[in-house]
């Protein structure tokens, strides 16, 4: 009996519960009405009287080793679980929200462009950013020894010079013209790459829209307009434009738009460097020699080009002042943009 005693008491000793429940299942095993003490109890009874006193005193030790271990173990297991709690807090409370992603400043300004514009009838055209001589500057009467062709400023595959990164998205117009009979009325967005060092003003690559408008007896005219609806919708009511005669070998004549400075409404501020004028976009009437590359015939037809950066637009519009930061995605750069254009 001495023996089941102390086996008895090994086992309480060594109890290792993971949960509460093992420990009320161990408690009515060893101390519970059928458990192994009360057996024990039982046969005590029936021990030799010189013994009784002996194991009298190992079963009392015994219980109250037991019911000490058991109290021990369960205030363990509870404190142990009030930790686990503590540490994950109240677990009923409510979540914390997820911030949610914005739309980067270039595509909310693309896109107000191209909604602006096709409430004028235009559709948006893709076409290819890696292009051949043709689309980028052949067929847009750029001659061969032309300096936008060189090097400086177009990034070529050295094994082949007849393929390059578009520098404009012109060449999707062109692509265009070749597809499609007048009346054309097509957006063309799209990435560009110019082989630029890198600084606040100036990237090598960056964002073009660029629009094409071709029927029977389309006019500067009618160009003015349109872009002065576009320079309305996008820097408000009040803005005014004005455009100033320039130079591209596949518009003629051509033009370089400015609007009046939204910041000081055309009095002179240091964005318009005194001016109170921004310049935004060129644009001119098509080359009859680049409908005729195209397969328009220049005799029935005319129309109209224009082009600006997007990142120009953006910038203007948020009043960013470096280029760079549009490419970093920065998110404290991009969460201050939403989609309140
Ligand atoms: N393609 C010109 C550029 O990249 C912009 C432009 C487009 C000018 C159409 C006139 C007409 O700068």
């Amino acid at each position: 009996m001495t023996d089941k005693i102390n086996e008895l008491l090994r086992r309480v000793e060594e109890f290792r519960p993971n949960a509460a429940a093992e420990i009320e299942e161990f408690r009515i095993r060893i101390l519970g009405k059928k458990g192994e003490l009360n057996a024990l109890l039982e046969e005590f009874r029936t021990v030799a009287p010189e013994l009784k006193r002996e194991l009298g005193q190992r079963l009392n030790l015994l219980k109250t080793r037991a019911a000490e271990r058991i109290a021990a173990l369960r205030e363990e297991l509870q404190e142990a679980a009030e930790e686990h709690a503590a540490a994950l807090g109240d677990t009923t409370r409510p979540g914390t929200a997820e911030r949610l992603g914005s739309r980067h400043p270039i595509s909310l300004v693309r896109n107000r462009i191209v909604e602006v514009f096709s409430r004028l009838g235009y559709t948006v055209a893709d076409g290819p950013e890696i292009e051949d001589d043709w689309h980028v500057f052949s067929a847009l009467n750029f001659p061969p020894e032309h300096p936008a062709r060189d090097m400086q400023d177009t990034f070529f595959i050295e094994k082949d010079p007849d393929i390059l990164l578009r520098t404009h998205t012109s060449s999707i117009q062109v692509r265009t013209m070749e597809r499609q009979k007048p009346p054309i009325r097509v957006i063309c967005p799209g990435r560009v790459f110019r082989n630029e060092a890198i600084s606040y003003r100036a990237h090598c690559i960056f964002h073009q829209i660029e629009g094409l408008y071709i029927d029977e007896g389309v006019s500067f005219a009618d160009m003015k307009q349109s872009l002065l609806y576009f320079a309305k919708e996008i820097f408000g009511e009040q803005t005014a434009i004005r455009m100033r005669p320039s130079y591209f070998p596949f518009t003629e004549p051509s033009a370089e738009v400015d609007v009046s400075c939204n910041l000081c409404g055309g009095k002179g501020c240091p964005v318009c460097k005194g001016t109170g004028w921004l310049e935004i976009m060129g644009c001119g009437m098509v080359d009859p020699n680049v409908l005729q590359s195209c397969g328009i015939d220049p005799a029935k037809y005319s129309g109209f080009a224009f082009g600006m950066g997007i990142e120009r637009i953006a910038m203007l519009k948020y009043g960013v002042k470096d280029l760079r930061l549009y490419f970093e995605n920065d998110v404290r750069f991009l969460h201050q943009f939403d989609e309140a254009l």
